[in-house]
C-alpha cells in the first residue's frame, strides 16, 4: 500500500458512524492523579491491569473506532499475553499513539506554554508503526487569561502542530491535531469562543503552509464553553451554538472528523454537548465525534477502584459510557438514559 491509501484506509476505520474514540493516553504523572483519588497505586503493573481491562471490555468496539496509547502501553500485554495494540485489533479498534513529551513555558510569552518532542519524531513514528500504531496524537495548550494566549503563543503553537502533523503523514500515520483551549478561569463564552477562533484559524493557516494533507488528518478541539469560574454555566444549546459557529467559521470542509476533547466536563455534560450539536446541526461537513479521556473513564476508575475482582463492574461503565457517547454522534442521546441499567 503507498502512504496515501494507507493514511485514506486509517481515517476509513476510525471515522465511523456511531462511533468515536477513547483517550487512554494519560502520561506517568498524570494517570498517578487519576489513580489516588479512588485509591489506586500507579505501577507499571497497574497501569497494565488497568488499561487491559479497558480494552477488553466485550463490544467495545461497537462504539469506539480508536484508542490513544501512551508509549509504555504500546509494549504492554493484556492477562493471556496479547499485545494490547492486538487486543485493540481484534475488536475492530484502531491503536494511536500520544507523541508528544509535554509542554514548557514558552520564552518570551509570558503565561503561554508550548508542546516539545519533534526531535527524532519520524524515527519514533517508525517504532511505534512497527508496534501496531496507525494515528497520533499531539497535544498544545492554551491558558486564558487578560493577556494569554498571546499572539505569539498562537502562532507558535499553531507551527508546532502543523510540524509534527506534516511528519505523521510523512510516515503514513494519520495525525489527531489537539489545539486544547483550557476550561479554566473566569472568562465568559463569547471570550473563549474568540480565543477558539483566533487560535483554530492560525493552525489551518500553519496546516496549509506545511503541506498536510486535510483529508487525512482529524482534528480534536475544546467546545466553546465558559470558564469553569464563571458565574453562570451554559446549556448544551448555547455550548452547541457557539461551538458550531467557530468550527464553521474556521475548519475547511475536507477535514473528515472533529473530535472534541472533554476537558474537565462531568461524563453526563460531554455526552450531552455533543449530543446537541448533532441534533442541532445537520449537514455540517465534518463527522462531529468524540475523543474523550476523563469523560469516558471517570465512571469506569470509580467502578474499578483498584480492584480486580471490579474488573466486569469496570468494564459495564465502560461499555455504557461509550453506548451513551455512540448515540451523543446521532443526536440521539437523552439525560434520563442516564439511569437505564
Ligand atoms: P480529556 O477528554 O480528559 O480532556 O482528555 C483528552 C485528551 O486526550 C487530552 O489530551
Amino acid at each position: 500500500m503507498d502512504i496515501e491509501d494507507e493514511l485514506q484506509a486509517t481515517i476509513a476505520d476510525m471515522v465511523q458512524p456511531g462511533k468515536g474514540i477513547l483517550a487512554a493516553d494519560e502520561s506517568l504523572p498524570t494517570i498517578a492523579k487519576r489513580f489516588k483519588p479512588v485509591g489506586a497505586e500507579s505501577t507499571e503493573e497497574t497501569r497494565r491491569a488497568y488499561r487491559s481491562l479497558l480494552f477488553t471490555t466485550p463490544g467495545l468496539g461497537e462504539f469506539i473506532s480508536g484508542v490513544i496509547l501512551f508509549e509504555e502501553t504500546l509494549g504492554q500485554c493484556a492477562d493471556d499475553g496479547t499485545p494490547l495494540a492486538q487486543v485493540l485489533a481484534q475488536q475492530n479498534i484502531v491503536p494511536g499513539i500520544k507523541v508528544d513529551k509535554g509542554k514548557i513555558p514558552l520564552a518570551g510569552a509570558p503565561g503561554d506554554e508550548i508542546t516539545q518532542g519533534l526531535d527524532g519524531l519520524a524515527e519514533r513514528l517508525r517504532v511505534y508503526k512497527g508496534q501496531g500504531a496507525r494515528f497520533a496524537k499531539w497535544r498544545e495548550v492554551y491558558a486564558i487569561g487578560e493577556r494569554n494566549p498571546t499572539q505569539l503563543g498562537i502562532d507558535a503553537n499553531a507551527e508546532m502542530l502543523a510540524r509534527y502533523a506534516a511528519v505523521c503523514q510523512e510516515e503514513g500515520i494519520v495525525p489527531i491535531v489537539e489545539p486544547e483551549v483550557l476550561i479554566d478561569g473566569d472568562h465568559s463564552l463569547q471570550h473563549c469562543l474568540e480565543v477558539n477562533e483566533a487560535v483554530l484559524h492560525a493552525v489551518f493557516h500553519a496546516l496549509h503552509r506545511h503541506r498536510v494533507v486535510l483529508e487525512y488528518m482529524v482534528l480534536k478541539p475544546s467546545m466553546v464553553l465558559p470558564g469553569k469560574l464563571h458565574p453562570t454555566r451554559a446549556t448544551p444549546e448555547q455550548v452547541a451554538a457557539a461551538t458550531v459557529k467557530v468550527l464553521r467559521r474556521t475548519v475547511p470542509a475536507a477535514v473528515p472528523s472533529i473530535n472534541f476533547l472533554s476537558g474537565g466536563l462531568g461524563p453526563a455534560e460531554a455526552t450531552a454537548n455533543l449530543s446537541t450539536m448533532n441534533a442541532l446541526f445537520s449537514g455540517l461537513p465534518w463527522a462531529l465525534s468524540f475523543s474523550y479521556g476523563r469523560a469516558l473513564q471517570e465512571p469506569v476508575l470509580q467502578a474499578w477502584a483498584g480492584n480486580a475482582e471490579n474488573r466486569a463492574a469496570a468494564q459495564q461503565a465502560l461499555y455504557q459510557r461509550a453506548r451513551l457517547n455512540g448515540l451523543a454522534r446521532y443526536g440521539k442521546y437523552q439525560l434520563e438514559m442516564e439511569e437505564e441499567p
